[in-house]
């Protein structure tokens, strides 16, 4: 059967490969122990004999095994240098990683939480993280690459099919590390070149806070979650700790750009210091939606 990626072919036959050559060394070593169990029982051979050593058996177990591990790496090399190189003209998205999603932004500024891509044409994927090491996994695809914090990672794939398939995050990140999935949605190039157009652009502000994740902790209509809720608390004062010591501050542009870019500077008494730094996702645009969007709730 065909794979659902361009190398996932090349990567399941390495597999089948490595796994082959353990099942016939697991099958001839245990065989051979079994016989030599029986045949050099005590009562057979009650006195053990001093053996000298065999330079043919010497060769073969050096020379043999050599190959076969040269072999297992030349499949892996090949397949990994497939897997590195990415084809020019391939359509970029960029992947950004948070505690606990994904969301995806294409060239013309197009963002979303479902990775739609065009099948036969190749995608490269710039990896971000905005908090800890997260890993985007596509195990249809035979694709695993981490996606590291302060770090540009990459990687490329070429669906072969339509089809909707798991993205899984492939690296313990944390608490709802399991609860961090995403759909890889494979379409015709045509439906892509339309898809693409449509709601291209800069999202809203609200838009912005669904993407990024922020609305798993933050409600607008004042019930609290793991963060406070966004609901008239501009122009308020809320009592906060800095560092370590507490104090009142006024919910203006500032504070929020602060806790935006650096959401531990000042905790809101009464909730922990769980929130990823977004500055690497938003920039000063962005920023400024979202803090029009918490003016108006
Ligand atoms: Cu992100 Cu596990």
């Amino acid at each position: 059967m065909a794979g659902a990626s361009s190398y996932s072919g090349l990567v399941d036959k390495t597999f089948w490969m490595i796994l082959g050559s353990s099942v016939i060394m697991l099958v001839g070593i245990t065989v051979t122990m079994i016989y030599f169990i029986v045949k050099y029982r005590r009562s057979k051979h009650p006195h053990a004999k001093d053996i000298e050593g065999s330079a043919t058996l010497e060769t073969l177990w050096t020379v043999l095994p050599t190959v076969l591990v040269m072999v297992m790496f030349y499949y892996g090399w090949a397949g990994f240098k497939v897997m590195r190189d990415t084809p020019a003209g391939a359509t970029p998205v960029t992947v950004q990683a948070r505690m606990w999603s994904w969301s995806f932004k294409y060239e013309n500024g197009k963002q979303t939480t479902e990775l739609v891509v065009p099948v036969g044409r190749p995608v490269a994927v710039k990896l971000e993280s905005a908090d800890v090491i997260h890993s985007f996994f596509v195990p249809a695809f035979r694709l695993k690459e981490d996606c590291v914090p302060g770090r540009d990672n990459h990687a490329w794939f070429q669906a072969e099919r339509e089809g909707t398939y798991d993205i899984l995050c492939a690296e313990y990140c944390g608490d709802q590390h399991s609860t961090m999935l995403a759909k890889l949605v494979a379409v015709h190039p045509d439906t892509f070149d339309v898809w693409i157009e449509q709601g291209g652009g800069r999202p809203t502000g609200q838009k912005l806070l669904q993407l990024k994740g922020c609305v798993a902790c933050h409600t607008s209509d004042g019930s609290k979650l793991v963060g406070p809720s966004f609901k008239g608390i501009y122009g308020h004062t809320v009592k906060v700790m800095t560092n370590g010591v507490e104090r009142e501050v006024m919910v203006d542009d500032e504070y929020i750009r602060r806790s935006l870019r650096e959401p531990n500077a000042d905790i809101v008494v009464g909730y922990q210091p769980q929130m990823p730094a977004l500055g690497n996702q938003l920039d000063e645009e962005d920023i400024q939606l979202i803090i029009d969007y918490i003016k108006r709730q």
